[in-house]
C-alpha cells in the first residue's frame, strides 16, 4: 500500500472503505474513503486521520514515504470518529506528536478518548510554520460539528477542507479529473443533503472566508480530491447553502393497498400538467438518504401515508423524522393519504411538515379506494392551488 503524491512533498495517505454501506443511517452504495494527508517538511505533519479499523492501511501508506514515528504534528480538523478513532493507535507510534485542533476539538477529543495528549488548541486564523511551508487554521464550526476547522497551506495552494466538499466514494482514483464528474457531483449532492444541509448559514460563512483564499486543490476528507472542478463544486455549495428551492416537486409516499399510491399519481398529474419536473419516491423502494439527495433543491415536498393503527406508516415516520432533522428550508409541503376509518395520518403528516416550517397546500384525504372522479378532483384542485 503506498502513498500518492499530490504535490511535491504532500501525499495522500488515506484509506479506502470499500465495504461501507451505512454511515450512521446514510446509505453509502459506493463505499467511502477517509482521506489523510502527509506533508514532508522540517516538521513532518499529518493532516486528518482515519477510522480505527483501517489504521494499518494508513500506517502502511505513511511508511511508504517516512517512518511514522517521525510525525511531529497531527492536525485534527474534525473529531468525528471517522477521522479520529485511529488517534489512540497513532499516538502509540508517535507519542510526542503535538495535536493541532480547535478548542472544541481538544475538548471533544478528551471526552472521546480520555487521554491527556499533547494538544495545542488553535485560534481561528492562527498559523503554524512547518519549515518551508505554513499552515493557517480557520474555524468552521458546524460544518459539520462544533469543532470543525479547515487548514490552508498557501505555499502549496491547498485547502484541507475535511468534511466540506466530500463525497462517499470508494475508488482507486484520487482526483476529479480521473473519475466521472457527474458521479462525483451526484455523490457530493447526496453528501450535502444528508450531512451538511442543516448548516447552510455556517456553510455560507465558511464559503465567505474560503473565497478569500488562493488555492488550486481541495483536499477533502471523503472521496475524490478536487483540482479541476473547484469552481463547479463551490458554485454548488453556494446554491445548496442558500436554501433557494427550484420549481421542482418530490412525492414521497408509502402505501398499503395502493390507494395512497393512486393519490400520489394524481398529485404527480398536477405537476406534470403545470410542466413542473416531478420525482416519485416510494418509500418501499427508495432509501431515505437517496430521497434527501432528490429534495435538496425541490420547492414542493409532497408526503403521502395511509392511516395505520391510528397513525402513519413507520416508513413515512422514519422519513419525516430524518428530513425534519436535516431541516430543508423555504419549501411548500403537501400531505395526502387514504384511510379506512380513523383517518389520522394526513393530520399527522401535516403537523410534521408544519413543524419543518413549510408553507402548506391544502391536504387530500380519501376513504378506502379512490374513484376516478376523486383522483381527477385531486389533480384539478392541486393545479388551481399551485397556480394561485
Ligand atoms: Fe466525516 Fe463529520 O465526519
Amino acid at each position: 500500500m503506498k502513498a500518492i503524491e499530490i504535490k511535491k512533498g504532500v501525499y495522500w495517505v488515506g484509506v479506502i472503505d470499500w465495504d461501507l454501506r451505512n454511515f450512521h443511517g446514510y446509505m453509502t452504495q459506493r463505499g467511502s474513503t477517509y482521506n489523510a494527508y502527509l506533508i514532508i517538511d522540517e516538521k513532518i505533519t499529518l493532516i486528518d486521520n482515519v477510522k480505527h479499523y483501517l489504521f494499518n492501511e494508513m500506517i502502511e501508506r505513511i511508511a511508504s514515504v517516512i517512518d511514522p514515528e517521525k510525525i511531529d504534528y497531527i492536525v485534527q480538523n474534525h473529531i468525528e470518529m471517522d477521522h479520529s478513532s485511529s488517534l489512540p493507535m497513532l499516538l502509540n507510534v508517535c507519542p510526542n506528536a503535538k495535536i493541532y485542533t480547535s478548542p472544541n476539538g481538544e475538548k471533544g477529543l478528551k471526552l472521546h478518548y480520555k487521554k491527556d495528549w499533547n494538544y495545542h488548541a488553535v485560534k481561528s486564523g492562527e498559523t503554524l510554520s512547518l519549515g518551508k511551508r505554513t499552515l493557517t487554521f480557520v474555524h468552521t464550526p458546524m460544518v459539520h460539528w462544533p469543532d470543525n476547522m479547515v487548514t490552508y497551506c498557501p505555499e502549496e495552494k491547498i485547502l484541507f477542507s475535511n468534511d466540506a466538499f466530500g463525497q462517499h466514494i470508494a475508488s482507486s482514483e484520487r482526483f476529479d479529473d480521473e473519475y466521472p464528474i457527474n458521479i462525483i457531483l451526484e455523490e457530493a449532492r447526496k453528501y450535502y443533503g444528508n450531512i451538511v444541509l442543516p448548516y447552510g448559514e455556517q456553510v455560507q460563512k465558511a464559503l465567505a472566508i474560503v473565497g478569500g483564499l488562493d488555492f488550486d486543490t481541495i483536499c477533502n476528507s471523503h472521496g475524490i480530491i478536487w483540482r479541476k472542478h473547484i469552481k463547479e463544486i463551490i458554485a454548488e455549495y453556494v446554491k445548496w447553502s442558500s436554501n433557494e428551492a427550484e420549481e421542482r416537486a418530490v412525492i414521497v409516499y408509502d402505501t398499503m393497498w395502493d390507494s395512497t399510491k393512486k393519490m400520489a399519481l394524481a398529485v404527480r398529474e398536477a405537476f406534470e400538467a403545470l410542466d413542473i419536473p416531478v420525482h416519485m419516491m416510494n418509500l418501499q423502494s427508495n432509501h431515505i438518504s437517496d430521497i434527501m439527495t432528490e429534495l435538496i433543491t425541490a420547492k414542493y415536498i409532497c408526503v403521502g401515508s395511509p392511516t395505520l393503527n391510528n397513525g402513519i406508516l413507520p416508513s413515512v415516520s422514519a422519513f419525516l423524522t430524518y428530513m425534519k432533522g436535516l431541516a430543508p428550508k423555504n419549501r411548500i409541503g403537501l400531505a395526502f393519504g387514504s384511510y379506512g376509518w380513523g383517518g389520522q395520518a394526513v393530520g399527522i403528516v401535516e403537523g410534521i411538515l408544519k413543524e419543518c416550517g413549510f408553507e402548506l397546500l391544502p391536504s387530500f384525504r380519501l376513504q378506502y379506494v379512490p374513484s376516478g372522479d376523486d383522483l381527477n378532483k385531486i389533480t384539478d384542485s392541486l393545479i388551481k392551488e399551485i397556480e394561485k
